[in-house]
């Protein structure tokens, strides 16, 4: 900042005529009417400058009556300020813009002359220019501070949810280790006593309390792969028709017994896309899994479609839904809602914010739509072809709508093995 405030004067030179000083005033009247940008000429001798002669003084002094019959044929140091200003090439514009305007009135605008270390003719300088510069250079440093203090209060945020999610990390390790740990001491206690059904119940709760410990650290593990920008991406040729029928298997299995159908809307025949299979996969389980937990009854829909090179997979369902006002925190780590009074919602709060991460990574978007009471959809678009556009153009006319079709998996069908 401080260097632009110290942009020196030298930098601004616009023009470098010159004439020696006893050059008729007619001729150098003839040089400005010539050149119609030409604002000033120095009178330089040897190379000494000695005066200015300014376009509006001179021009003014021979238009009037008589002008060039009077001044035509006089040496110009005659009819001019022989007392200009004259600068050094290194003064500070702010020095010099005070300098000048420190003049009288009818010269405060006039050129100044700049000269070199040794007091030589260098070139000169207008005061509009100079000005200009200036408020130019203040700007930037407006800006340049408010860039600054963006960059701080960015910074500030970003520390701010860090610490937050240090936070709900520790919390949320800490109750699968109590758990654990409080187990672990039941499961001693069974063994002294030699409580086999009491060693059961607590063994499977120990293995619930590790499992959810697992998927903590797995998802903590894999945001943070996300944030470092450490994730790679496969580009593979892979059948999304298939994985989605595969998820909606296993979107029944988490249903268990209740009364939910699972349905999957797509393309008879493979559909390949080149996309990361397996981050796919997680993007579309972190969905149906919550589908699943959110929904009591009715049915949860995995839909396939494709525009230009866009596939476009949704995930519906008939479940709790979501609150408007809601909607906007659902990727944030750790958000979870509680609309029910019991908090059965068990989960980490980060397959949502995963799913959008690696959505983004796959180059696609993610969008929502619900209706409290009624359902959610969730929609991930991806592109289908990464690097050959052609290529993409053939498999998303091989998609048109006549060729979807519907394939239910009702809960009662005995295809937990179909591929
Ligand atoms: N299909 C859905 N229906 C209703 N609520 C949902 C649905 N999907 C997500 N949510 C809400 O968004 C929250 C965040 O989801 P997510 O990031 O997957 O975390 P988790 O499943 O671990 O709770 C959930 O806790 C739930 O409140
Ligand atoms: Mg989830």
């Amino acid at each position: 900042m401080e260097q632009d405030n110290a942009v020196t004067i030298g930098k601004l030179i616009i023009s470098n005529e010159c004439m020696p000083p006893y050059t008729e005033a007619n001729i150098v009247a003839d040089r400005f009417l010539k050149s119609a940008h030409l604002d000033a000429v120095a009178l330089v001798e040897g190379r000494e400058p000695i005066g200015l002669v300014t376009r509006h003084k001179l021009l003014f002094k021979l238009f009037k009556r008589y002008g060039f019959e009077l001044y035509g044929k006089k040496p110009i140091i005659a009819l001019t300020d022989t007392e200009p200003l004259i600068i050094h090439k290194d003064e500070r514009l702010d020095v010099a813009i005070d300098k000048a305007l420190e003049r009288q009135a009818q010269d405060a605008y006039d050129d100044i002359i700049i000269v070199d270390d040794n007091d030589c003719y260098k070139g000169l300088v207008s005061v509009k220019q100079m000005i200009i510069q200036q408020s130019n250079s203040l700007a930037n440093i407006i800006i340049q501070k408010e860039m600054i203090s963006a960059k701080v209060n960015e910074l500030k945020k970003a520390e701010l949810m860090k610490s937050q999610f240090v936070a709900n990390v520790t919390h949320d390790l800490r109750s699968p280790v109590n758990v654990i740990t409080v187990v672990a001491e039941l499961l001693n206690l069974d063994s002294e006593r030699n409580d086999i059904e009491g060693l059961k119940r607590h063994l499977s709760l120990l293995m619930s309390g590790a499992t959810n410990l697992r998927a903590l650290i797995n998802n903590i593990l894999d945001l943070s792969k996300i944030e470092a920008g450490k994730t790679e991406v496969l580009n593979e040729n892979f059948d999304i028709v298939t994985m989605l029928r595969e998820v909606g298997e296993t979107t029944r299995i988490l249903i268990g017994n209740k009364s939910v159908d699972v349905e999957v809307i797509a393309h008879d025949g493979p559909i390949f896309i080149d996309s990361d299979p397996v981050k796919v996969k997680q993007i579309l389980t972190n969905l149906t899994s919550n589908a699943a937990k959110f929904t009591e009854k009715g049915k949860i829909v995995l839909s396939l479609a494709a525009e230009g090179n866009n596939l476009s997979i949704s995930v519906s369902d008939t479940g709790t839904g979501i609150k408007e006002i809601d909607l906007n925190k659902l990727f944030q780590p750790f958000s979870q809602l509680d609309y029910t009074k019991s908090k059965k919602n068990e989960g980490t709060g980060l397959g949502l914010t995963i799913a959008e991460n690696i959505v983004k990574l796959l180059g696609g978007s993610i969008r929502i739509s619900s209706k409290f009471g009624v359902g959610t959809t969730f929609t991930v678009q991806l592109p289908i072809n990464q690097s050959d556009k052609t290529n993409a153009k053939t498999s998303a006319e091989a998609i048109s709508l006549h060729d979807i079709k519907t394939i239910v998996l009702t809960e009662h069908e005995e295809s937990y093995g179909k591929g």
